[in-house]
């Protein structure tokens, strides 16, 4: 009964969700990657469909397949996400689960580079990626929600807190993705939600149950 009750308390909505690491290109057949598998991005758009969602999910190279039941953009760099978020816009509500780049190559070659006899390896010059999440947060049309992630390796909390101020969104999920948490690539997440009245820590769960609890929440936020 509770099912049936919670069932399309989302319809008629529009949610954006970002996920998957994504691919910068350093010439046509190397790039420069991260662990990210995915899997929470990926929870979260299908639970947000289990509650009635439209969902756009603009995805990078992820190693778990995409949910059924959802709009699916696929892509490969962060400036190409950037690209495919905006053009998802309007929405409801954004949740950015993606671990975009921070950098890309600056001018990635076209050809194949080649080991040129010398001794002394290539130098790859970085630049910065746009922030997506911040674009978002400040940007016409804004969600009336927008949420992001934080990964962190240490001071956590602090550090998410920092991050939500500085990037003008409504709340933030901390995670502590040091190798020793098994988070990045493993089944399980352990959260803490941030927003404008303080942290609250979930307990360490299924990713898929991170994402039902997050749906909850943001369909209590719109409704
Ligand atoms: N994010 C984004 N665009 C970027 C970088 C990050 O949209 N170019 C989003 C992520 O999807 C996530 C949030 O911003 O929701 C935080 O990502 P994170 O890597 O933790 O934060 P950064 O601001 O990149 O800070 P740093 O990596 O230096 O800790
Ligand atoms: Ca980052």
């Amino acid at each position: 009964i509770s099912a049936a009750l919670g069932a399309g308390r989302l319809a008629g909505r529009h949610v954006l969700v970002t996920s998957g690491p994504t691919h910068e290109p350093i010439d046509p057949v190397r790039y420069i990657a991260n662990r990210s598998s995915g899997a929470q991005g990926t929870a979260i758009a299908a639970a947000l469909r289990d509650l009635g969602a439209r969902v756009t999910f603009v995805t990078g190279p992820a190693s778990v397949p995409p949910p059924p039941g959802v709009d699916v953009v696929a892509v490969g760099t962060a400036a190409q996400m950037a690209a495919a978020v905006r053009a998802a816009l309007p929405a409801d509500a954004a949740v950015m689960a993606a671990a975009v780049a921070d950098w890309r190559i600056a001018n990635p070659g076209t050809q194949k580079m080649k080991k040129d006899g010398s001794d002394r390896p290539p130098a790859l010059d970085f630049a910065e990626n746009e922030d997506i999440l911040a674009a978002v947060s400040r940007g016409e049309p804004r969600p009336r929600l927008v949420v992001g992630f934080a990964a962190e390796t240490e001071k956590v909390v602090e550090h998410a807190t920092a991050k939500r101020l500085r990037k003008g969104c409504d709340w933030i999920l901390a995670n502590d993705v040091s190798p020793e948490t098994g988070i990045m690539g493993g089944a399980e997440n352990a959260v803490t939600l941030i927003d404008a009245n303080g942290a609250e820590p979930w307990p360490r769960m299924g990713k898929d149950a991170v994402a039902r609890r997050l749906a909850e929440r943001i369909a209590n936020a719109l409704a």
